[in-house]
């Protein structure tokens, strides 16, 4: 038993939630899986980035994660234990279509319909993304996410995957966090494939709002038209460093739209925002647009899913003295592609292991915000979680205080979004278990169950043991 009196009782927060709330945990392929050469996988752009020198922390990649691609049934019996209702994953491309298109890998299907079948026996709806970052290396090649020609592949590779797997799934997600694939893999370029080419970085937020538009039209075409589709979106949540300047209110519109607008628009409404088209114009003309895709790519979302971590502070920049880049993005290229009249000063601590700040207010905000703008459309929490780092103790337990904290707080906040109106269906913890977190390796652990990467044991931390008690809570008051 943990004791929890001192963090918040389960009971009592579990209350806040409406019956039929529904918890899980997230995670992604290349992030856990490991197996890279297995089950006739071909490489991704992953693989290609983490192995080459200097790309990640300590040159770490995911050739062997945390296994779970041999381990998958033990953790989804952990899932299980945990009373989880929903699991979030990720399908790996590669493992599906390993070039990219064409011939299908009979294996790579059979692996994630193993795994959908597993966690169904088990009670527990699957809630697959589709590309979580892990793009096939030869599309790469052939151009990557700036040349239309992925969005259709995308497209193929979605209707493959939906013709085997539709029967069993309620939610799709699409894309997870657009953003990052867009911004830090082609124009900060500390995400693969590493590129830093602004224009580029713009061309690749079309071609993947392009390649949700038309991976949802592939899924409906063979999972029909109720087929839940969602995309997961990485939300900012800027806040003006003095709210009376306009030019920091200037500041703040101009990470929106590059942040949050860019993506949420163009699904929802299709439309890009003017001011976005605007800012960028000394990089690109938007003329990668053609006619039909923004309809084709306002195809209606059942769910949006909604990635939070943090908020940022940001002030206008005029120059003349260095840069503020408390976002993270200090040296070389920037993810803000024509924002250079924006810097980002440091937030108030606490912070994580990542150096986010911890900001359960814009969450609530974030959320409350999203409600009233699009009040028809029901929300998901697809990821949120912190990285902290923890230890197992002499007795064998993980007391991760931290950790346990953020997410007490951060279901606070969900449960205010929920008073203030906001339709939040469901929250999935980021993460279940430790993993790869992409450029920083394995030591920035979000588990809420810790992994010894030697011995590949799970041990359930505190914050796990907290989470399965507000769920037992719920699922008894419910
Ligand atoms: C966003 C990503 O979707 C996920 O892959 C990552 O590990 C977490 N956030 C934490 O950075």
């Amino acid at each position: 038993m943990t004791d929890t009196s001192t963090i918040a009782s389960p009971t009592s927060l579990a209350a806040r939630f409406p019956a039929g709330f529904r918890w899980g945990a997230a995670t992604a392929s290349y992030q856990i899986e490991g197996g890279v050469h297995e089950g006739g996988r071909g490489p991704s752009i992953w693989d290609t980035f983490s192995h080459t020198p200097g790309r990640t922390a300590g040159g770490e990649t995911g050739d062997v994660a945390v296994d779970h691609f041999h381990r998958w049934r033990d953790d989804v019996a952990l899932m299980a234990d945990l009373g989880l209702q929903s699991y979030r994953f990720s399908i790996a491309w590669p493992r599906i279509q390993p070039t990219g298109s064409g011939a299908v890998n009979q294996e790579g299907l059979d692996f994630y319909s193993r795994l959908v079948d597993g966690l169904l026996e088990k009670g527990i709806r699957p809630v697959p993304t589709l590309y979580h970052w892990d793009l096939p290396q030869p599309l790469e090649d052939a151009g990557g996410w700036p040349q239309r020609e992925t969005a259709l592949r995308f497209a193929d590779y979605a209707g493959v995957v939906a013709a085997h797997l539709g029967d069993r799934i309620p939610l799709w997600l699409t894309l997870n966090e657009p953003w990052c694939s867009a911004y830090l893999g082609y124009a900060a370029g500390v995400h693969a494939p590493g590129r830093t080419e602004p224009a580029a970085a713009m061309a690749a937020v079309h071609h993947l709002n392009l390649a949700h538009g038309l991976g949802s039209q592939a899924i409906r075409a063979v999972a029909g038209d109720g087929a839940g589709i969602g995309a997961a979106l990485n939300f900012h949540v800027p806040r003006p460093a003095d709210p009376a300047d306009p030019r920091d209110l200037d500041a703040v519109r101009t990470v929106d739209a590059l942040a949050n607008r860019a993506f949420l628009q163009p699904m929802m409404e299709g439309t890009y925002p003017e001011d976005l088209v605007r800012d960028v114009a000394a990089v690109t003309d938007f003329g990668f647009v053609r006619d039909g895709d923004l309809d084709a790519l306002a195809t209606p979302l059942t769910t949006l899913g909604v990635n939070y971590y943090s908020s940022c502070i940001v002030r206008h920049y005029d120059g003349s003295r260095p840069r503020s880049t408390a976002d993270g993005h200090g040296d070389g290229a920037s993810p803000w592609v024509g924002a250079d009249h924006v810097e980002f000063p440091p937030t108030a601590p606490p912070h994580t292991a990542m150096g986010w700040n911890v900001d359960p207010e814009g969450f609530t905000e974030l959320l409350v915000g999203l409600s009233r703008r699009y009040p028809d459309l029901p929300l998901l929490i697809t990821e949120n979680g912190s990285a902290f780092a923890d230890e197992v103790d002499a007795g064998g337990r993980v007391h991760d205080p931290e950790r346990t904290d953020y997410l007490v707080r951060h279901l606070g906040a969900v449960a205010d979004a929920l008073d203030a109106g906001a339709d939040v269906r469901g929250y999935l913890v980021w993460s279940l278990l430790d993993n790869f977190e992409w450029a920083w390796g394995y030591d920035r652990r979000f588990g809420i169950v810790r992994v010894d990467y030697d011995t590949q044991q799970r041990t359930v931390k505190d914050s796990g043991h907290l989470y399965a008690a507000v769920i037992e809570a719920h699922r008894k008051g419910g």
